[in-house]
């Protein structure tokens, strides 16, 4: 029997940095995904990709996330790993996203995957044993945002994620705008950044000032560490500017939502200290592009994608990401 999958991949629209302290997040599913094509039998997970070289094998009485060859194949070890499929697979991986460009590539290859496996679990569990396959795979220490927008997308709808509570609520995208990614011309990959780093310093402000996403501006003030303080003063004010993003969504104020955008790029740059001098010089000219509201770098940062939202048609050269329904499986599971 044939099985496919097919898993989008994301851009966040604002919300960056957030959601491993149970933040706001507005992340969209998008058209760009990854499909992963396989035949059910025996006894090993056996894939190979159109895009990178290597056949990826595991048997499935000797499941770890250890030494895996391709390298790509240790993602995939680890998502057998957590699905744990009772039958062994054989097909193909393909995708229409960028590899390592802040478009979540990896979360929506490890979702496919997931699926193709047969997993059927509801959506928040699927998403949270990618994630931790993620985290397992490469070491750092990655939230749920891309994982949980891959397979809780809604056509048409940008969501915004509650990472405390993992509510996702559907925010409906203005037909008036479109949302374009533009790559910096740089590629980045989180392990080995310093991902795992911010992280640690967002965790260490709370230590002292309690959960960053109840926290005000001015309790930051007892931060006495300015690094730490800097940091924590993006993400208190990242989980405000995401609310107000969705409401100015909502009352269409795409000036509103632009002037947003801007701010978060801002403060990325110079509190959370993520974007490089190639994002900072391609947002500066997409917010001075005619018919641009607002951009800013999109993902973990450290390189890869600017995210832009535009009036349909401004003169933006990037792809213009379509918002869909979250990761599906054909035939359906159950
Ligand atoms: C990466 C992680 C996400 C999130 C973003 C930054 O994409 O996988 O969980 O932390 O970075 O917002």
């Amino acid at each position: 029997m044939m099985r496919t999958a097919f898993a989008p991949g994301r851009v966040n629209l604002i919300g960056e940095h957030t959601d491993y302290t149970g933040g706001y997040v507005v992340p969209m599913a998008v058209h760009l995904g990854t499909t992963v094509e396989v035949e059910l039998g025996g006894d090993e997970v056996c894939l190979v990709s159109n895009e990178v070289d290597g056949v990826v094998r595991i048997p499935l009485d000797r499941i770890g996330a250890g030494s895996v060859d391709p390298g790509w194949g240790r993602l995939i070890a680890a998502v057998v790993d957590e699905v744990r499929p009772a039958v062994g697979v054989s097909g193909t991986v393909s995708t229409t996203l960028p590899i390592g460009a802040g478009l979540s590539s990896s979360a929506a290859l490890a979702v496919a995957v997931a699926l193709a496996l047969g997993d059927d679990g509801a959506a928040l569990e699927v998403a949270r044993r990618c994630q931790r396959a993620e985290q397992r795979a490469t070491g750092v220490p990655c939230g749920i945002m891309d994982q949980l927008a891959s397979v809780a997308g809604v056509a048409g709808h940008a969501l915004l994620i509650d990472c405390s509570s993992l509510v996702v609520a559907p925010v409906p995208l203005p037909d008036e705008v479109s949302v374009v990614a533009v790559h910096s011309g740089q590629a980045r990959t989180l392990v080995g950044s310093e991902y795992a780093e911010r992280a640690d310093s967002c965790h260490r402000a709370e230590a002292m000032v309690g959960p960053l996403r109840h926290a005000s501006l001015s309790d930051l003030a007892s931060i006495t560490e300015p690094t730490v303080r800097r940091r924590a003063r993006h993400v208190v004010s990242e989980n405000e500017r995401a609310v107000q993003f969705v409401d100015a969504l909502r009352a269409g104020d795409l000036t509103a939502a632009g002037h947003l955008m801007s701010a978060s790029h801002r403060s990325l740059r110079d509190d959370f200290a993520v974007s490089t001098p190639a994002l900072d010089q391609l947002v500066e000219q997409l917010s001075a592009t005619a018919g641009v509201y607002g951009a800013r770098l999109t993902g973990a940062g450290f390189g890869g994608c600017a995210v832009a939202l535009c009036e349909p048609g401004a003169p933006v050269p990037g792809w213009v990401l379509r918002p869909v329904a979250g990761a599906g499986v054909h035939p359906p599971l159950r």
